[in-house]
């Protein structure tokens, strides 16, 4: 493939949990192991954290310290000059960036606050947008799409479903002309890899502490157990795919919290695997979604994803019924999902 080289950018991160570290790590500690992002050329001129400290500097953060801090001390040092005292909103208004990557924390209850108006502010001031977080789209998807088109910006989110493996590039690509019908899948991993370990006999409360170990699980796995977090998801699909004007309260939502071993098990010995689906269709003009708990069948399109995979199945006027499958992904998938934002963003 051919080559394309990017403008330089400069990058404001506001949150750098799992994911930020993740794309700082695949972007200024493990490049030359990725050949193809050479061209990539972005500085990080501040990245703002809730607790672990604030960074900024306008010739480029040292962000291999700044990895570094975190792992040894879990804080940004108090020792580097780069640090300050600054909010996610304040350095939105007041640094020169050209991309805000928002990585903080979900919020549902609070209606994606402060994210949506970290995101809000940046494309008000001509910023683009690159955000993991689904709480800006679950809220004011065409809100922000079209501040983005009016400041003539991009407000881009690949990693809020499925993680890094293409949804909303391969739609915007690769099904121009198709208007979508219906998308179902098995979107969040925490609860899919709850019940695959609850099938064989492992506790509910242990397999959520694997998946928070392994960086999956949401900050508050309330968000996964009750199905927040896939309604979120299957709400950003609606919004971005089926042009619905929805939130996440809008879905017709359940989670696994009362689903025991026994259930699990049951299923299995029936030929079936328990699978909280997600599903957001047309129907008279108007869109609905829900999150439920289902039976499916061992032949079912979405029943052989198993453990933290996740699978989508899109429906449309012209194209039959496909399957995109995310397998076992790790947290190099969401920073690729990042990354592939940024490269978009760039390579103009
Ligand atoms: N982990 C995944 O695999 C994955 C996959 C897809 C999407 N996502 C989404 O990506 C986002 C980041 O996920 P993560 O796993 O990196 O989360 P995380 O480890 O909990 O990190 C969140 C970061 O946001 C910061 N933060 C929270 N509220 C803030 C505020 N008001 N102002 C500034 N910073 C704030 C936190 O600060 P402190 O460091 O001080 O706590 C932390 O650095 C989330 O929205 C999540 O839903 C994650």
């Amino acid at each position: 493939m051919e080559e394309q080289s990017s403008s330089p950018m400069r990058a404001l991160f506001i949150g750098f949990g799992n994911v930020g570290q993740k794309v700082a790590e695949v972007l200024f500690v493990e490049r030359e192991k990725h050949p193809r992002l050479v061209n990539l050329n972005l500085s990080i001129i501040g990245i703002v954290t809730k607790s672990r400290g604030s960074l900024v500097n306008n010739a480029g953060v040292n962000v291999v310290r700044a990895l570094k801090d975190i792992q040894d001390i879990g804080r940004f040092s108090s020792l580097g000059f780069e640090l300050v005292n600054i909010s996610g909103l304040d350095a939105i208004r007041q640094l020169d960036y050209d991309v805000l990557i928002e990585l903080s924390t979900l919020s549902i209850q609070q209606r994606g606050e402060p994210a949506l108006s970290h995101v809000r502010e940046a494309l008000k001031r001509g910023k683009h947008v690159v955000t993991a977080n689904k709480a800006p789209a679950a809220f004011a998807y065409h809100e922000l799409q079209s501040l983005a088109r009016e400041k003539g910006v991009r407000f881009l989110h690949e990693s809020t479903v499925l993680d890094g493996t293409p949804v909303f590039s391969l739609a915007r690509e690769g099904l121009k002309g198709c208007t979508i019908s219906s998308v179902s899948g098995v979107l969040n991993s925490t609860t899919n890899f709850v019940l695959s370990r609850m099938e064989q006999g492992e506790s509910l409360e242990s397999a959520v502490k694997t998946a928070q170990r392994e960086g999956f699980a949401e900050a508050d796995p309330r968000h996964d157990l009750e199905g927040w977090d896939a309604a979120a998801k299957i709400t950003v699909l609606a919004n971005a795919l089926l042009g619905a004007s929805m939130t996440p309260f809008d879905v017709d939502r359940q989670g696994i919290t009362h689903v025991k071993v026994e259930d699990a098990q049951r299923a299995v010995k029936a030929g079936k695997h328990l699978k909280l689906i997600c599903k957001a269709w047309s129907e008279g003009g108007t869109v609905r979604a829900r999150v439920s708990l289902q039976e499916v069948e061992h032949g079912h399109p979405l029943a052989p994803i198993h453990e933290s995979g996740s699978i989508l199945m899109i429906e449309s006027d012209l194209l039959a019924p496909f399957v995109i499958t995310e397998t076992d992904p790790t947290l190099c998938d969401t920073a690729y999902g990042v990354i592939n934002d940024l490269l978009s963003v760039a390579c103009k």
